[in-house]
């Protein structure tokens, strides 16, 4: 990928997803007042003594503490929280989650989601450049109760990264709503979308969370891949995330949220375009 002067940088993409997330996370503080003491001693205590025992374990030098001080501390002032928290514990949280979901899996939301985004019927093309360059992709699929009855009237919340990894509202270059739609299902709960392939997509590397990628000789990628969020009246919603096979990363994925349900196959239909289906299901709730 080449780096154009409208590349997003880390902060740029990290303030936008931090503004971002606190909208969203209002709401969720407001729900865990309750929590008694002793479940935040507990946690804490626990993320604690890990950290501990690996000071302890690796023989961690003052200046070791000190350099690990100061990248804390560039994080928070780069905005960069939300994505640390995304690529590195954020699918711990969803694989604890999903024990108890059933249906269609899940994968994490990552810091890129935007609500409210154009409506769209059940066949429809998502919002694109004119000049977007990419593979066409059509993703169609049916919407389902675990029982097996098509849920119309779904919405299937698609966002995903252009051919050369940049998100919309997150990269300055690209147009706000681009390659982002909501999509409802019709009376048999399909859905048919146009879009393109994308990128595998390289997570900011200019700051913080890039310099750490480096000194511990990690890559910076996730493999291609589509962000859906699935919602119909009376269900649970499903956040996932649909790969390639065969896509670059796919084994390595730096925020090890891929899940082999969740690998898609599109293959050419013999005029260039790329097609897959997917079904999903959603458990009563
Ligand atoms: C990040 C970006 C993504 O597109 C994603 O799906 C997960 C994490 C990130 O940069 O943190
Ligand atoms: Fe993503």
């Amino acid at each position: 990928m080449t780096a154009t002067q409208e590349s997003p940088t880390a902060a740029g993409s990290g303030a936008n997803a931090t503004q971002n997330f606190k909208a969203a996370a209002q709401s969720a503080a407001a729900e865990l007042a309750d929590t008694p003491p002793e479940r935040v001693a507990a946690i804490v205590t626990a993320v604690l003594k890990g950290v501990h025992a690996a000071i302890e374990e690796y023989d961690v030098s003052y200046p070791e503490f000190q350099a690990a001080k100061a990248w804390l501390m560039e994080v928070g002032e780069g905005g960069e929280w939300p994505l640390f928290m995304d690529v590195f514990v954020e699918h711990a949280v969803e694989n604890q989650v999903a024990r108890s979901q059933k249906g269609t899996k899940g994968s994490i939301l990552g810091p890129y989601y935007q609500p409210d985004q154009v409506r769209l019927g059940s066949k429809c093309r998502l919002p694109r450049r004119d000049d977007e360059v990419g593979t066409p992709l059509v993703l169609s699929g049916q919407v389902r109760d675990l029982d097996g009855s098509p849920l119309a009237g779904a919405e299937v919340d698609i966002w995903h990264a252009d051919s050369e990894g940049y998100y919309s509202g997150f990269a300055p270059h690209v147009p706000d709503g681009n390659l982002r739609g909501v999509v409802e299902t019709d009376e048999e709960g399909r859905f048919e979308i146009d879009t393109i392939q994308p990128a595998p997509y390289m997570i900011p590397h200019d700051g913080p969370t890039g310099q750490l990628l480096e000194a511990a000789g990690w890559h910076p990628w996730r493999p291609a891949h589509l962000h859906i969020q699935v919602r119909a009246e009376g269900h649970r919603p499903v956040t996932t995330q649909l790969y390639f096979a065969g896509g670059d990363y796919l084994e390595s994925d730096v925020a090890e949220a891929t899940k082999p349900e969740l690998v898609i196959d599109p293959q050419d239909d013999g005029t260039g375009v790329r097609r897959s289906s997917y079904d999903f299901e959603l458990e009563r709730g």
